[in-house]
């Protein structure tokens, strides 16, 4: 009696930080393991946050993410943290309607077609740079060529002195952001004063002239908060830079958003503007470069779909490649929703119930947290056949409903930027796989490591490329 107490003591007070660690380590295994061991609706403990029940019951995952705003919250799991309260990813109801009102047409398909060309001079750039005859992680040219597209395209900083500045400096922030410093920070305040603690701190070097020399402090937090205050005074540079030039004469989202007006006549403020500029970024960066190093690593492994790619781009490509006809690879964009399909960058989109709710046999109050795993759904045995194998057919025959394949979330939160990451995805993989031969390490094994909110593969993906002559 004793001992099983002191066992079920032992195991509540440690069970958050073992699931922790066991979730950086390998978040597909945990996620299988928990679900063998809690069924479709399995109660989660976390260290330093709300229990979260992870649910992967089909009908129960589509009924939440097709939900409304009355009925359900976005939960964002730690993203306070790193972004401001006003960035569109932390706002609910009307004032999320709004935004993502002005902010869509930023992001469809007519105006992601336009940034093709810039992403395939990047793209192009990058992969002539590709180190030839070592192994290396892919990881390393997938965040180069990401990075690079979203300043360009988003922001619409010619490459320069400027440009390599604020890119060296939101990478070292998202190094640091994502580090034990605001984890712990976190820990003790809450992820949201943790984070509005940090923007206090960023005021000095905010307030400095955007071409004034910068050193920042060495000090735990101060570190990224003088790197977050300088990118703050670098972004208002550019947009006053943007102003002056006429917003109108750019069609960068940056000016886009300069341009744009809510329903009263109004524009967004200069806060708000640099919070979801900055949100955008941390959106963007990762979750693409991992999604590619994940489709490289299915399509090396197949060396049969691997070869259809490499017909399709030539055949759509005849007489030379250009972007805006990616979205006739069919086959190719069939791959990278199956790979997306096996590996979920996010294993779980997270929303909070507003009012209480039964849900699989549960009662449950309003405030629940309820996490619809991704990654869980899409290997689904009852909704896939051979579900862990890898069959870019299966995505072409018939589009797979958007509550069984939803990489990109779903419903009124799903992905800004989902367009716009499957347009470079496929820019990026079409020159790769038709520029250079691409080898899997074969001394490395690859599984899933978590790393801050997003899954990518071990050691950064190695690989070793040759040219094709
Ligand atoms: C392959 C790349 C990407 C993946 C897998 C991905 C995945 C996701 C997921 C799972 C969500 C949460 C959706 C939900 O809760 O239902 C999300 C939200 C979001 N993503 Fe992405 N993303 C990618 C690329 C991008 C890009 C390139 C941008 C912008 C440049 C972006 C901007 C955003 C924004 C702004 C939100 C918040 C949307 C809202 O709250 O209304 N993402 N993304």
């Amino acid at each position: 009696m004793f001992l099983q107490s002191l066992r079920d003591r032992w195991h509540e007070a440690f069970e958050p930080i073992g699931n922790l660690v066991q979730i950086a380590r390998e978040p597909y295994r945990f996620l299988d393991d928990l679900r063998r061991r809690g069924g479709e609706l399995a109660e989660l403990r976390m260290a330093g946050m709300p229990p979260v029940l992870v649910c992967s019951e089909p009908e129960t995952v589509r009924q939440i993410l097709t939900g409304s705003y009355d009925q359900f919250e976005r939960h964002a799991g730690g993203v306070e943290l790193f972004v401001d309260p006003l960035a569109l990813i932390l706002t609910d109801d009307d004032h999320h309607r709004q935004r993502r009102k002005l902010l869509n047409p930023a992001f469809n398909a007519e105006s992601v077609r336009a940034f093709g060309p810039t992403m395939l001079e990047i793209a192009d750039r990058v992969l002539d740079g590709l180190p030839l005859g070592i192994t290396f992680p892919l990881i390393g040219p997938m965040q180069d060529i990401t990075m690079r597209v979203i300043l360009r395209c988003l922001f619409g900083v010619a490459e320069g002195p400027r440009f390599e500045e604020l890119r060296a400096l939101v990478i070292e922030y998202l190094q640091l952001v994502f580090g034990p410093d605001m984890v712990a920070l976190g820990a003790v305040l809450t992820p949201t004063r943790a984070h509005a603690a940090l923007t206090r701190l960023s005021r000095r070097a905010r307030a400095a002239a955007p071409n004034a020399p910068f050193t920042p402090s060495r000090l735990p937090v101060q570190r990224i908060a003088d790197r977050l205050g300088r990118i703050h005074a670098l972004l208002e540079a550019e947009i006053d830079r943007c102003l002056a030039e006429g917003p109108e004469t750019r069609s960068d989202v940056l000016a886009l958003m300069l341009r744009a007006r809510f329903a009263d006549g109004q524009p967004m403020s200069r806060e708000e503007l640099l919070a979801q500029l900055l949100m955008l970024v941390i959106g963007g960066y990762e979750t693409t470069s991992l999604s590619l190093c994940w489709a490289v690593h299915c399509l090396v492994r197949h060396p049969e779909a691997l070869a259809r790619v490499r017909a399709e781009v030539a055949q759509v490509m005849q007489g030379g490649f250009d972007p805006a006809r990616v979205r006739d690879l069919h086959y190719l964009g069939a791959a990278i929703a199956e790979s997306m399909r096996l590996y979920p960058i996010g294993i779980g989109v997270s929303r909070r119930l507003r009012k209480p709710m039964r849900l699989l046999g549960r009662d449950l109050s309003a405030g629940t947290v309820i996490m619809l795993s991704v990654y869980l759904i899409q290997r689904h045995p009852s909704l896939w056949s051979e579900p862990d194998a890898f069959k870019p057919e299966r995505m072409l025959d018939r589009k797979p409903s958007a509550a069984v394949h939803f990489p990109f979330g779903g419903g009124v939160w799903r992905c800004l930027g989902a367009a716009f990451a499957e347009h470079e995805m496929r820019i990026v993989l079409a020159r790769l796989f038709t520029r250079f031969v691409v080898e899997a390490d074969p001394e490395h094994k690859i599984h899933a490591q978590q790393k801050g909110i997003t899954a990518g593969p071990s050691g950064g993906l190695p690989v070793r490329v040759a040219p094709i002559s």
